[in-house]
């Protein structure tokens, strides 16, 4: 891409040494539309508004992306914003990391998520951060951890590893989505002396269930257990904040809810459980000082303490003008918008003769996510019709024999897609 074909933006919030990112003067022109669309006093319950929100993504406009639960898609800032960033970086070859510029976007990140800036280390994916809380916990042989039978292989795989090496004993419970409470006490049933640790996803991969992890906060509080919460579904979908629901470490993936690069993830770390759970991987960035002559190691002062090595900068820059396009959207229009798409779904859902649907009907517990399945045709079936017939990216959940399809709602969807979605259905209710 041409250099003269990118021009300087929002210098404030992306001081680093190489200054802001560039963005290119398409991605500027469709960004000033919606900015002057917004300046106007025009309201977000506006569906012009939503459509100039959609042209700020390159996101293919045949097929209908109901997948933002596995991946979410990127704005043309968030694409700017990293390439950008690769070709300064590129004509210096340097890593381009600063603490300026590392603590900078995780200022954004800390506001977004409610917690502060030094709780915050940068991962991968939310995956990284699972195995970084799962393995630095102090944990013995026969000390228990709860879980459920709906976790993602990502929230699975690393406890069950641990209950191989370390000899831990892992207790499940299905999530219920007859109420909050049922939650609670099923939880409840499972806690014993041994319980050290609760497991639970913010919102389910499965249903989109959202668990009540507040309580679950303060019952694990009450029983000496840590509670860790899997948000890889709720970071950029959901309001919520992370010291008001006190748990103890929360990750989330960037290239979900967030619309940040690929290969991006944030973990939290409430600051009196950094001396608790331990760095295990560390690296460069990981020490506030060390000597290798005298012995000495002393861990970095903040959640920084779990990163190591060299990075991709651009990515996390990239995170960073996704959260800064999510917050120029509004958390609570982003979350409106969401929850109205998913609603109506689920709404003519209900309507139809053969449907089932596994989401939470109560609307407290059901997050932007929408899971259903038909009596009369197999759910694999179900997706390759919607996918042939009707152009839609939909994700089918074979875990614990839910055997169901899933699909995600966000701000690039859009009414109309919602009424595919039905006329799809209805038609294969037919069948
Ligand atoms: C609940 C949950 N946890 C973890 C993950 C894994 O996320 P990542 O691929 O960012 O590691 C997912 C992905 O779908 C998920 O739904």
């Amino acid at each position: 891409m041409q250099r003269r074909t990118f021009i300087n933006r929002f210098a404030g919030g992306f001081a680093a040494i190489l200054g802001a990112p560039l963005f290119r003067y398409e991605t500027l022109a469709k960004l000033r539309r919606l900015d002057d669309f917004i300046r106007r006093g025009n309201d977000a319950n506006d569906e012009r508004y939503w459509a100039l929100v959609r042209e700020q993504f390159p996101l293919a406009r045949e097929r209908a992306y109901l997948n933002t639960g596995g991946l979410g898609a990127s704005p043309y800032v968030v694409i700017d914003a990293v390439v950008s960033r690769m070709n300064e970086l590129e004509k210096i070859s340097e890593t381009g990391h600063s603490e300026q510029l590392w603590s900078s976007i995780k200022q954004k990140a800390a506001a977004l998520l409610g917690c502060d800036a030094e709780e915050i280390a940068y991962t991968r994916n939310a995956t990284e951060g699972i195995n970084i809380v799962c393995n630095g916990l102090p944990l013995k042989r026969g000390d228990e951890v709860i879980t459920t039978t709906h976790e993602h292989v990502g929230n699975a795989v690393p406890w069950l590893a641990r209950q191989k090496r370390d000899g831990i004993v892992l207790k499940l419970f299905e999530p219920s989505t007859k109420s909050a409470q049922e939650n609670l006490d099923r939880i409840e049933r499972l806690i014993s002396k041994r319980t050290r640790v609760i497991s639970v996803p913010h919102a389910t991969t499965t249903t989109g269930q959202v668990l009540p992890v507040k309580e679950i906060a303060a019952m694990a509080k009450a029983r000496n257990s840590w509670l860790f919460v899997d948000g890889a579904q709720t970071a950029g979908m959901l309001i919520f904040n992370l010291h008001d629901i006190g748990c103890d470490a929360y990750a989330t993936s960037g290239h979900k809810w967030l619309v940040g690069p690929k290969g991006t993830g944030l973990l939290y770390v409430r600051k009196d459980m950094l001396d608790i759970i331990q760095p295990i991987e560390v690296g460069a960035y990981s020490d506030k000082s060390h000597d290798l002559l005298t012995g000495e190691l002393t861990f970095h002062p903040t959640a920084q303490r779990y990163e190591y090595g060299t990075v991709s900068t651009p990515l996390f820059v990239g995170l960073g003008a996704g959260i800064d396009f999510l917050m120029k959207i509004g958390m609570e229009n982003v979350w409106n918008r969401d929850a109205a798409l998913s609603t109506a779904l689920l709404d003519g859902l209900k309507e139809i003769p053969n449907v089932e649907i596994l989401s939470p009907l109560n609307q407290a517990e059901r997050s932007a996510m929408i899971t259903f399945k038909m009596k009369n045709i197999d759910y694999l079936k179900l997706q390759s019709f919607l996918t042939e017939k009707y152009k839609l990216r939909t994700r089918g959940v074979g875990e614990v024999g839910v055997n169901a399809l899933r699909t995600s709602w966000h701000i690039y969807n859009s009414f109309e897609e919602v009424n595919r979605v039905l006329e799809g259905v209805r038609e294969a209710a037919k069948l």
